[in-house]
């Protein structure tokens, strides 16, 4: 049995213009968050497909349904990504070239590495989620709120559901290879994987989409990168890229720490994710979606959506 509910879910991303500045208050999130589209179309259309190939296995494993529901989850993630980032594409062509990238980089990990990989992989990285996106979610009033309603509540709709499936991924890489060595042992790999994915979407937005719309550079996520351009912009101030300021520079430190802590913490061996502190808006939002709330619309959507804005904004 699996307490995982599937949503599917549509921002109508057809109706008009996606912003690539989607949150104008803070472009570096605007551009990180872009980038975790691009990945989680690639790395959810990985889940899918390992979860498929695993599905003889998990017959006689007794996470069946767990694993299956934990697949219709990321398949709907993944197909609503593809309409947000549809929608940029429709404004900025070359990002074709970014996603197919990075659509290439997961379907080459499902052509060349092991199942046993794959499960690690999507164990790990799965892992980090609950402590970074409580992070997100603590703080929706600065990073969300200000924002485009239908890609705000995009994230919001993704990353709570991945507060709900916290565990499914460890759940399903016990019961299948139920080696917590190997899985560690890959870690390196595996986040170098990651960070690879993000910096060619990164690295297309920073070719594909104006600095004057943009706002920012948006490979400035990355330290190394910081570093190599402040000495180049010293010598040759015209190959700025964009301003470099990082998405969660106005978060309070203490919170950008424990947040750190919970992702080292997630890659220990006898990690329980069930055990892990939630965000308050996860909770809050299943009991609105359970009321028959337009989750599509988190902050403008009927009476509810206004009730919320008003009480944000002191009752007035
Ligand atoms: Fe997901
Ligand atoms: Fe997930």
């Amino acid at each position: 049995m699996t307490e995982l509910h599937p949503r599917k879910m549509d921002f109508g991303f057809e109706d008009a213009d996606v912003p690539f500045l989607w949150n104008p208050d803070n472009p570096a999130w605007s551009s990180m968050s872009n980038a975790v589209s691009f990945l989680a179309i690639g790395f959810e259309k990985m889940i899918v497909k390992a979860i498929m190939q695993a599905k003889p296995q998990l017959a006689a494993s007794g996470v069946a349904d767990e694993a299956m529901a934990f697949m219709r989850q990321e398949g709907h993630h993944s197909t609503a990504h593809r309409q947000h980032v549809k929608g940029l594409i429709r404004s900025y062509p070359g990002l074709q070239n970014t996603l197919d990238a990075v659509i290439g980089e997961f379907d080459l990990l499902t052509e060349a590495t092991s199942l046993n990989y794959r499960l690690a992989y999507t164990a790990d990285l799965e892992a980090t989620f609950t402590p970074v996106f409580k992070l997100m979610l603590d703080h929706d009033a600065t990073l969300f709120r200000p924002g485009d309603d239908r890609v705000a509540s995009l994230f919001l709709w993704h990353f709570v559901e991945e507060v709900e499936h916290r565990s499914s991924a460890l759940i399903i890489f016990d019961a299948l290879v139920g080696n917590e060595l190997y899985r560690m042992r890959m870690a390196p790999s595996i986040f170098a994987h990651v960070m690879k994915v993000i910096r060619i979407a990164c690295a297309g937005f920073n070719q594909h989409v104006p600095l004057k719309e943009r706002k920012v550079d948006s490979l400035s996520m990355f330290a190394t990168h910081r570093t190599k351009q402040r000495i180049v912009t010293a010598f040759a101030p015209y190959l700025t890229k964009g301003t470099m300021p990082r998405a969660f520079d106005g978060l309070p430190l203490g919170e950008q720490l424990t947040a750190l802590a919970g992702v080292v913490r997630s890659q220990m061996p006898r990690h329980k994710p069930a055990h892990e502190k939630l965000p308050a808006l996860a909770g809050e939002w299943f009991a609105k979606y359970d009321e028959g709330y337009d989750c599509t619309r988190w902050y403008t959507a009927g009476t509810n959506g206004r009730a919320r804005d008003a009480v944000a904004a002191g009752g007035k």
